[in-house]
């Protein structure tokens, strides 16, 4: 007999053998957020089978591909203070203990996306059951977010996986396949979908002995061992994270040291970090940049675009990798390149992208390998939907190009430039179609980068604009339309920073002083090994294009580069290198650090405020959102114009002026300042 409750993002269904199969099932949305309204709810359900115990409770899902997506994040941006923020990890507290408490056997059945709250509900009950389909993901990916897990996910994580294996999970926030979940015992099984339901029955009827984690891991948690540990997971962590900037990683690791012993203390003191830490800049900051990356990959769904072939053109450092990259992400690609012997090399880089993209699983190997073809004739352009351009950065080379392929494309296929300083409006007269040129400015190294700049020339037809938007999205990409102009959006506002850093070379300053003041302000690397590493060469292009259009002088140390110092790549620029590493004196010093710094951020966020005012793009958080995903800017800062804003306009103007007073009009305020809202 089934007894069905209705309520409204739960639904309750007793079944014949008394199990209580708890729907989640969030009204009108595509995907389940344990907000605190289904918080409240789940909680008065389980409260209810006080006096009416069911045999068992199994937890699912509604929605076809996620089971819980994590606690809803709207709702921590509202939270104005440490005693609100901690009110609500509360609730969820309450929720997550009276679950473990329930005195009958309790399953999560998770099919699709399991991520934060998810996941710390599914360890509130005594078995967690997982699809093997690739569209389970099960994470705690709160670290992201500038927190920890906040619903008792950091004990009970622990608790079921060990604190290496647990640890490890909350401090990356990485993802984890069901079988990759399974091997480090946060599920219990992993079963085809089919027999999902089936194997979440068993679990609530025969409620078997869980199984328990090796002594090796348990001995990790004990109060001798642990700081030891813990020395070693600060050490990690400082690599990739300052505490100034990011606290919540040294949180949770002080809170498994200090607490690991008492599981009732933990949990407490669990949710007073979490609502110490909910309320600082760097979780609104990080927050606010999850939110722009929402918003850069709602910007490809506006118009549906259906690919069944990519052909790229030039098999060099970029198109080569362009190549690979749409082969990783499902599609047929055909790679096309003047000199045969560059497109063995493309095909050879490509392999080891698979392989380190892959790992050992040969057969996603093998598929990737037959997605990709050498075309040294080209014969893919009749083909595909979207050609790809990356040749050499020569207008009249393009041009040649784009007039012999034109006559052989699909009649609506796209054509995508990555180039990354001509203007559209150069290369596209040359077609018969000009409207079907647009830009697709990927960033190197692709794999790593990203952002994608859509560049909409003056011709460019706005359904191809729209269809390229969705395309990059759908390679795994942040897409971001930026309208035609010299540098479009990121290298625009780089550079500034960039010639700043040179020209203080050329003052004297020692590069290592330079990169330190970078790094110091959050930046992931200094802007003097940035362009050792882009090659001097390169950025010499760039900055030429832009001082002509933006009247921005090149520094000496630029004008005049010797061949054999390029960067990176010729093993010395400005510095040397030595294993592909810059040899970085240590011990220089300077006594004006501070306004290092200041010069630095004050060229780039005055850039910014120029792209502001010439509408590159069109709402004020894009220009964040491009500078954070194309560049690494700093994200507990929220982005240049967010760092504007939450310093004051009126103090960094001071700084502005008195730069101007001291160096010259490069730090004349831009008229953009005042568009900021
Ligand atoms: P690259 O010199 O490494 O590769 C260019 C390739 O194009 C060479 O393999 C060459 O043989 C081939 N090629 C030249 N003319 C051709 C033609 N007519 N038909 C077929 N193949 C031809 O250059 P890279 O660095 O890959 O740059 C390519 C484009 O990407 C340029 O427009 C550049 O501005 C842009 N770009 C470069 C970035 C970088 O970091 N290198 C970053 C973003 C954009």
């Amino acid at each position: 007999m089934l007894n069905n409750e209705a309520v409204n993002h739960w639904k309750v269904e007793t079944d014949a053998n008394n199990i209580a199969w708890l729907h989640f099932d969030n009204p009108g949305a595509s995907a389940n957020l344990l907000s605190q309204a289904a918080i409240r709810e789940l909680d008065d359900i389980i409260k209810g089978f006080k006096n009416n115990l069911p045999q068992a409770v199994i937890i699912l899902s509604d929605k076809i591909s996620s089971f819980i997506f994590g606690a809803d994040i709207k709702e921590y941006t509202a939270l104005e203070n440490k005693q609100q923020a901690l009110d609500f990890m509360h609730k969820g507290h309450a929720l997550m203990n009276r679950i473990e408490a329930l005195p009958c056997p309790t399953v999560s059945m998770i099919h699709g996306l399991c991520f934060g709250g998810g996941t710390e509900l599914a360890l509130a009950c005594n078995y967690i059951i997982a699809s093997d389909d690739k569209k389970t993901k099960i994470g705690l990916p709160e670290i992201k977010l500038g927190i920890h897990p906040g619903y008792g996910g950091t004990a009970r994580s622990i608790e079921r996986c060990g604190p290496i294996a647990a640890m490890n999970i909350m401090l990356t926030g990485r993802a984890l396949t069901a079988r990759a979940a399974k091997k480090i015992n946060l599920i219990d099984e992993m079963v085809p979908i089919r027999q999902l339901k089936t194997a979440a029955e068993k679990y609530a009827l025969t409620a078997p002995i869980r199984h328990k984690i090796p002594f090796l891991m348990r001995l990790a948690n004990h109060a001798v061992i642990r700081p030891l540990i813990a020395k070693q997971m600060r050490k990690q962590v400082a690599k990739k994270a300052k505490p100034e900037h990011y606290p919540a990683p040294y949180s949770l690791i002080n809170l498994w040291l200090k607490h690991a012993d008492n599981k009732r203390l933990m949990l407490e003191k669990e949710a007073e970090a979490v609502a110490e830490l909910a309320t600082t800049e760097t979780a609104r900051n990080l927050v606010r940049v999850f939110f722009l990356q929402e918003g850069l990959k709602s910007q490809g769904k506006q118009t549906p675009f259906e690919v069944e072939h990519v052909h790229v053109i030039g098999g060099g450092l970029m198109g080569g990798d362009i190549a690979s990259w749409c082969a990783i992400q499902g599609y047929s690609v055909t790679v096309q390149d003047q000199d045969p012997a560059r497109l063995a090399q493309t095909i050879k880089r490509a392999q080891y992208s698979f392989k380190k993209k892959f790992k050992r699983d040969r057969r996603a190997i093998r598929d990737a390998n037959d997605r990709l073809m050498a075309d040294h004739r080209g014969t893919g352009v009749h083909r595909a939907d979207i050609i790809i351009e990356a040749i050499f950065e020569d207008v009249a080379v393009k041009r040649a190009l784009y007039e012999s392929i034109e006559p052989n494309m699909k009649p609506d296929a796209i054509l995508a430039t990555n180039t990354s300083s001509i203007k559209l409006e150069d290369l596209s007269s040359c077609l018969k179609n000009p409207g079907r040129l647009v830009g697709l400015h990927f960033f190197n190294p692709v794999a790593l980068m990203p952002l994608v700049e859509i560049i909409r020339g003056d011709e460019s037809d706005e359904k191809v604009v729209q269809q390229t938007l969705a395309f990059g999205k759908n390679i795994g990409k942040l897409p971001l339309a930026v309208k035609s102009s010299p540098g479009f959006l990121v290298n625009r506002i780089l550079m500034p920073y960039i010639l700043e850093a040179v020209t203080m070379v050329d003052e004297g300053i020692p590069a290592e002083v330079i990169d330190k003041a970078a790094t110091d302000y959050g930046m992931p690397m200094g802007p003097i090994e940035l362009a050792d590493t882009v090659g001097l060469d390169i950025c010499k292009s760039v900055a030429n294009i832009l001082s002509e259009a933006l009247d921005m002088p090149l520094p000496e140390n630029l004008k005049n580069l010797s061949d054999r110092k390029l960067g990176k790549k010729t093993g010395e620029g400005f510095y040397k290198y030595k294993d592909n590493k810059p040899i970085k004196n240590k011990s220089v010093s300077y006594a004006n650090d501070k306004e290092v710094q200041n010069r630095l951020v004050l060229r780039l966020v005055n850039e910014a405020t120029a792209c502001l005012r010439e509408g590159l793009v069109e709402n004020q958080d894009l220009i964040d959102a491009g500078v954070i995903f194309g560049t690494g800017f700093a994200p507990f800062r929220g982005g240049p114009l967010e760092y504007i804003r939450s310093t004051g306009i009126d103090i960094l103007s001071q700084s502005l002026a008195s730069l101007e007073t001291k160096f010259g009009s490069r730090f004349k305020k831009d008229e953009g300042w005042s568009e900021i809202k």
